[in-house]
């Protein structure tokens, strides 16, 4: 199934394009359940006094979804964007938990693309007519293309999501324009991933996680990443850090896993706790009257470029 992406694709870095390519990073046993990412960790119990089995890690990246999807005002009947979706299944629980009218994921590498289709493909070809799934006939589409240049026309959606995907944007102003671009006046961004905390953390990352060493993550500068939103014209920038909420339920599963214990995954505590690295969520506004245009107005499911 491996599709490589063409050689010196700028959108996708060689170091990027092997790991959700043939190391089909999701099958690496500090993920689980296809996703990828650290997970949100404040909604499951009593996480430090008990194990954490596969099914806590499985709701903790889930919990990550709901975190970020939470923040959006009235999503029943929105179309809705993911940027980075992996292999969809935040897609899928943004239509099942939330409501949305159609969602949308883009990711820049094809086997993630090819993965999605596959494991949706139910729900992409139609479900039986009459079954629980029949509702979302039509609702889901995955896109092959880039943050950097998504390709949707303008105005396409009213939300646009991304989880724990910006670490590997090259351009996040790129990114920026872009999420200003395709969605509607008022439409709403929410962005969730790890930043360098200031400019000495992100000279520093790179010695203490190989992630950064190796061209697999940027360690873009939160401050930065905020900015780069407003100079693309979005408003109501906002930041929260969450990462209270993301990196000791993560290090204490990893700490229970004695063949994960002692890998470099664990650092990333270590940079939190350090004041090195964080992780938010980032919420914006696109310009333009909100309050007038109602959920669901965004054009991307009859007009856009496939
Ligand atoms: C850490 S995974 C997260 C996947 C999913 N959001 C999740 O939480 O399970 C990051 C995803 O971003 C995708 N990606 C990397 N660079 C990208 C880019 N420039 N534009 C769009 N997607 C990108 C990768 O192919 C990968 O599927």
């Amino acid at each position: 199934m491996t599709q490589q992406p063409p050689p010196g694709d700028p959108d996708l870095p060689e170091r990027v394009a092997t790991i959700y390519g043939e190391d089909d990073l999701s099958t690496v046993p500090a993920f689980a359940g296809g996703f990828i990412n650290f997970g949100y960790w404040a909604r499951l119990p009593d996480i430090a006094g008990r194990p954490l089995s596969e099914a806590d890690r499985i709701r903790s990246e889930q919990d990550l979804y709901r975190r970020v999807l939470g923040t959006f005002d009235r999503p029943r009947g929105s179309t809705a964007l993911e940027v980075g979706c992996g292999r969809g299944l935040g897609c899928v629980l943004a239509l099942e938990e939330f409501g949305l009218g159609m969602v949308i994921g883009l990711d820049a590498h094809p086997d993630q693309i090819a993965r999605a289709r596959t494991l949706h493909e139910a729900l992409l070809t139609g479900p039986e007519p009459g079954s629980a799934a029949a509702k979302y006939r039509g609702r889901l589409d995955f896109l092959l293309g880039a943050a950097q240049r998504i390709p949707l026309p303008d105005a396409a959606v009213d939300c646009l999501y991304s989880v724990e995907a910006a670490q590997h944007f090259r351009d996040l102003p790129a990114f920026a324009r872009e999420a200003a671009r395709v969605l509607r006046p008022g439409g709403r961004l929410a962005l969730t991933t790890f930043f360098a905390r200031n400019q000495d953390a992100a000279r520093a990352l790179p010695e203490l996680l190989p992630a950064y060493a190796d061209g697999l993550d940027v360690p873009h500068v939160i401050d930065d990443a905020a900015a780069a939103l407003a100079a693309a014209g979005l408003r109501d920038v906002r930041v929260q850090s969450i990462g209270d909420a993301v990196w000791e339920g993560y290090d204490l599963y990893m700490a229970q896993r004695p063949e994960l214990r002692d890998e470099w995954p664990r650092r990333y505590l270590t940079a939190y706790e350090t004041g090195l690295l964080d992780y938010y969520v980032i919420t914006a506004t696109a310009p333009g009257a909100a309050a007038d245009v109602p959920a669901g107005t965004a054009t991307a499911g009859a007009a856009r470029a496939r």
